[in-house]
């Protein structure tokens, strides 16, 4: 798909199709006003005549409106005008998209990204439109052996912007949009795919081939240099499997040489079982998106790279399967960290952790000006948050504020969870250093308290994507979240969010 922008004259637009938002109960939004006046009434007369409410989620196409230059013209309901936020305007986008992409028409002039959203600019609207309009056409039938067929499908949506003045910054926002969409589409890709296909080896390949296209450095570390570092938290997951685990290492270098880098590190479990603490059958394919933070980690440098941000950020994935097997580490196991620190391992399905507190380790050595992880870590986060809001926790109340705000700014929204030492308890034991689970009660936490014990020495973050990475049911798939969170919280580090 081809974007663009452009300013004003609604009426003499010659695309196929030009698309105007409709309020509740029809009223026409000021570019429709344009073109109502262009076509004589035809429009609002239209309306009166009660063809169309206005009703969020309705469409109306029309052919051939006298006195536009367009082929059609595509009304979208829009709802209340008073209740028009955030939400409204994405699925307004989405509405549109899709209509589009049906109708047969080969480019058009989206005059949506001119309506007001509280508190939201010119930039914030065109960004979000960009990554609505991808996120509606995104289709994953790389398995397929028959495509879905389009008939013409949609090439070209030109966004339009009231002022002329705009068109810099739209421009700006338009790239930003774009990169951010790119970024998602390859977390989506690789979460979608499934765990015969995308294992530890596969996800190395692609972050070399992502470092390639990009100008990133990659290092793939193997088992054995994993083995000399000491990471033996890391290794005891991968013990039940006949993958070879990898720890990947990307390093993005837009900023300058002395800069500290932000860490990113991403949970790369390709498919996880539960080990010998096997999981239950139902929904158990749904663990192939078990390496969605991995993911996340390879979409963000390549939604920053796109966009050429001027930052330094590194990228860590450890990535492992989690399979049971007769080399598999059994409940009771009691392993080594690279920090040092013992493990006693009670329930391998907690593996997450345990490949998280040897890359958090590992990170040290970059001194980072800060950390943030991002795993599909506990089941307890998706009854808590749900499949709204990504679960945060952090041990620096600046750096968790910095993440929320990305997140609301990106409508990627999280929600932080306390880091309170009360909650450290649960995770005693009698024979090691730390239990790797903390009990039923509070499980994000717990599993966050794990994480902190290796993230001492940084501001750290940690993101619980387990709801949020994935949609489950008929329409399932992975969502590319919290790519856009992540890209906000860099460009908003850079001051590069006109807002
Ligand atoms: N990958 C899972 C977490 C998960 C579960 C994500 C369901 C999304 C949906 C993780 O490795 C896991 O199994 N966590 C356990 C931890 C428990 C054993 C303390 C969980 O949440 O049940
Ligand atoms: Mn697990
Ligand atoms: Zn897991």
């Amino acid at each position: 798909m081809e974007f663009s922008i452009k300013s004003g004259s609604t009426e003499k637009q010659r695309a196929a199709c030009v698309v105007i938002g409709v309020f509740e109960t029809r009223k026409l939004s000021s570019p429709g006003e344009i073109l109502d006046k262009a076509s004589d009434g035809f429009i609002s007369g239209l309306l009166r005549h009660g063809d169309m409410e206005g009703k969020a989620g309705t469409t109306l196409l029309l052919h051939k409106v006298p006195g536009t230059f367009c082929e059609r013209v595509l009304l979208v309901g829009l709802g209340k005008e008073k209740g028009f936020h955030e939400k409204e305007f994405r699925d307004a986008i989405a509405t549109a998209t899709r209509t589009l992409n049906d109708c047969g028409a080969f480019d058009a002039f989206l005059t949506l990204t001119e309506l007001a959203v509280k508190k939201r600019d010119i930039s914030w609207r065109v960004r979000q439109a960009t990554l609505m309009a991808s996120e509606t056409l995104y289709r994953f039938d790389r398995y397929k052996t028959k495509k879905e067929e389009v008939r013409r499908p949609l090439r070209k949506i030109t966004l339009s912007a009231e002022h002329r003045a705009d068109l810099p910054v739209a421009n700006t926002a338009l790239n930003q949009g774009l990169s951010i969409a790119a970024g998602m589409n390859l977390a989506k890709n690789l979460g979608n795919l499934p765990g015969n296909v995308c294992t530890p080896t596969y996800l190395a390949e692609q972050a070399l081939e992502l470092g390639k296209e990009h100008g990133l450095k990659v290092e793939v570390l193997e088992r054995t240099e994993m083995e000399k570092l000491g990471m033996g938290s890391l290794l005891s997951v991968a013990r039940g499997s006949h993958q070879p685990p990898k720890f990947i290492v990307l390093r993005y270098e837009g900023g300058k040489a002395e800069e500290r880098p932000v860490v990113l590190v991403g949970k790369g479990i390709t498919f996880d079982t539960g080990g010998i603490s096997l999981k239950p059958g139902a929904e158990m394919d749904e663990m192939k998106y078990d390496m969605s933070g991995a993911a996340s980690v390879l979409g963000t440098l390549k939604a920053i790279a796109l966009m050429a941000l001027p930052a330094n950020v590194v990228g860590l994935i450890p990535t492992v399967e989690n399979m049971p097997g007769g080399n598999a580490s059994r409940p009771g196991d009691i392993v080594t960290s690279m920090s040092g620190q013992t493990i006693e391992i009670l329930n391998t399905d907690a593996e997450g952790r345990l490949i998280l507190c040897d890359a958090l380790t590992y990170a040290e050595r970059f001194k980072p000006a800060c950390v943030i992880d991002i795993a599909t870590l506990t089941g307890a986060c998706v009854i808590a948050l749900g499949h709204v809001a990504s679960g945060l926790v952090a041990n620096h109340d600046g750096l968790a504020r910095e993440l929320l705000e990305a997140g609301q700014a990106a409508y990627d929204r999280a929600w932080q969870l306390p880091l309170w030492s009360d909650y450290q308890e649960q995770l005693k034991s009698p024979f090691a250093d730390m239990a790797n689970i903390g009990g039923r009660a509070a499980g994000t936490i717990t599993a966050a308290c794990f994480l902190s014990r290796y993230a001492e020495k940084y501001h750290w973050a940690h993101l619980d994507i387990a709801g949020t990475a994935w949609k489950s049911g008929e329409k399932k798939g992975s969502t590319g979240r919290p790519v856009p969170l992540l890209t906000h919280f860099l460009l908003a580090r850079n001051n590069a969010l006109v807002e």
